[in-house]
């Protein structure tokens, strides 16, 4: 956080008095904090707290005529790498969800293009309301991150979700949005996770046993290596990782539009969706009646997401990593996907029988076109971490066919730890065809 700028909106709830806290705490960890305070804010702590604990005047005021001389709105929307609100009151979320800009802080929000955390803070009916639930979902669909609430004791003397996270929780989640330099900052990585549902009828469709869990810990991963992530996910009940941009999708036809469309500036897809192969070739207007004995279902291919971003006009082809599900011949049938989607890496894993699908561990055999490494059972968060170190090691020893206006990082940036950087543990393998690429590393 040594550096980085937070713009702390604060609003009108009892938990007010605890963000005074929470600009301490974000200075400790080397943050520079721009208090905002809205008027309803200012009816439980006073502006003369934050602006002693923060060390800078706290900007109240969208009609401040100093200030809004030099656009000052426009100045701090831009200053912030970050703008957290906490605690975040009904009536803001509900402003925010709406897109107005009726004041300082919720017009700065309009105006930056910074991340936005919202820490939800009020009573557990307020909460729980339709309203707020709907506004919250608007949030979070917008990729706003949600920190938050947690559930317990109540200032009202009720008890149940609503209460603010504590200066600590909320610290360690900030951290996470704003990741450290790594070697994958500036680069924008793109991933796909979860099932996908195809349409039968308007109650019914085919969808697989993928949970996503995969995809989200590999967008966790490149997070915190630095990296811009977008997670296109298919329906699941996952929570997005802190930093990721999130966008939901349900067919696999819903799955390739998204993809395309965020696809332009990707330096790395991670394609670890079990998008459906076949479709039902039409999706009944009404539903099926069961008035015969048997049901025959024609299918139909769906649109290949991972072959079509492979197949990529060299200039914007983004570095195309696959995941192979197999129940069996995992590795001579990952290596014919990996050479004829032409991928640059392709991780593999067997399914089936509670292995893999669903489970919190899995182990992973990732090939590419001269190599071959192991991954042992391991929790799939720690597997994606030791996944990207081997993408950021494969994607320097390769020419960068995207985003030449961004900068390769300096290789003594990239961590690879010794289990991936150790040549012992790449193995070459002659099944696989011979490089296809110029520029391979040293040790294939
Ligand atoms: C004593 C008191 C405590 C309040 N606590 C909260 C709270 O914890 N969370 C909340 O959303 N609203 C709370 N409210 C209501 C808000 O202060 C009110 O909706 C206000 O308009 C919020 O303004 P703002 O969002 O511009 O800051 C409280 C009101 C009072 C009078």
């Amino acid at each position: 956080m040594q550096g980085k700028h937070i713009l702390l909106g604060v609003t009108g709830g009892i938990a007010a008095y605890k963000s005074a806290d929470l600009v301490r705490r974000l200075i400790e960890q080397g943050a520079e904090v721009q208090v905002v305070m809205t008027r309803g804010a200012q009816q439980f702590v006073t502006t003369t707290t934050f602006q002693a604990l923060s060390g800078r005047p706290v900007r109240t005021d969208l009609w401040d005529s100093a200030a809004e001389a030099a656009m000052g709105h426009i100045e701090l929307a831009r200053w912030a790498d970050l703008v957290l609100i906490a605690p975040a009151s009904a009536d803001f979320i509900a402003r925010l969800a709406h897109g107005l800009a009726d004041d300082l802080l919720s017009t700065l929000c309009l105006a930056t293009a910074a991340p936005l955390a919202v820490v939800p803070a009020m009573n557990q009916q307020m909460w729980s309301h339709a309203a707020t639930q709907a506004n919250v979902a608007v949030l979070a669909r917008r990729g706003v991150q949600l920190l938050g609430p947690a559930v317990g004791d109540q200032a009202c003397g009720e008890i149940g979700p609503g209460r603010m996270l504590e200066p600590l929780q909320i610290v360690a989640q900030v951290a996470a949005l704003l990741p450290e330099r790594g070697p994958l900052q500036g680069r924008r990585v793109l991933v796909t996770a979860g099932p996908t549902r195809e349409c039968i009828d308007p109650v019914r469709f085919v969808s697989n046993r993928s949970s996503g869990k995969m995809g989200f810990a590999v967008a966790q991963a490149m997070r915190e290596a630095g990296a811009e992530v977008v997670l296109v996910t298919g329906p699941v009940c996952l929570e997005t990782p802190p930093g990721v941009r999130r966008v939901d999708v349900e067919s696999s036809e819903q799955m390739h539009t998204a993809v395309q469309h965020e696809l332009p500036g990707t330096a790395i897809f991670v394609g670890t969706a079990a998008v459906a192969d076949y479709r039902p070739l039409a999706c009944a207007e009404q539903k099926i009646k069961k008035r015969s004995d048997s049901l025959t279902l024609e299918m139909t291919r769906t649109t290949d997401v991972l072959a079509q971003v492979s197949a990529c006009p060299a200039a914007s082809r983004p570095f195309v990593v696959g995941f192979a599900a197999e129940t069996q011949e995992v590795e001579q049938h990952a290596r014919e996907k990996l050479l004829a989607k032409n991928l640059d890496l392709i991780a593999a894993n067997e399914v089936g029988h509670t292995k893999a699908f669903d489970a919190d561990e899995n182990s992973l055999l990732i090939l590419w076109r001269g190599g071959r490494l192991e991954l042992p059972r391991a929790s799939k968060l720690s597997l994606a971490r030791s996944l990207t170190r081997l993408i950021i090691e494969r994607l320097l020893s390769q020419p960068l066919a995207v985003g030449a206006s961004v900068a390769a990082p300096a290789p003594s940036a990239v961590a690879v730890p010794s289990a991936v950087a150790a040549p012992s543990a790449v193995a070459a393998s002659s099944a696989v065809a011979a490089p296809a690429r110029a520029t391979v590393t040293a040790r294939n």
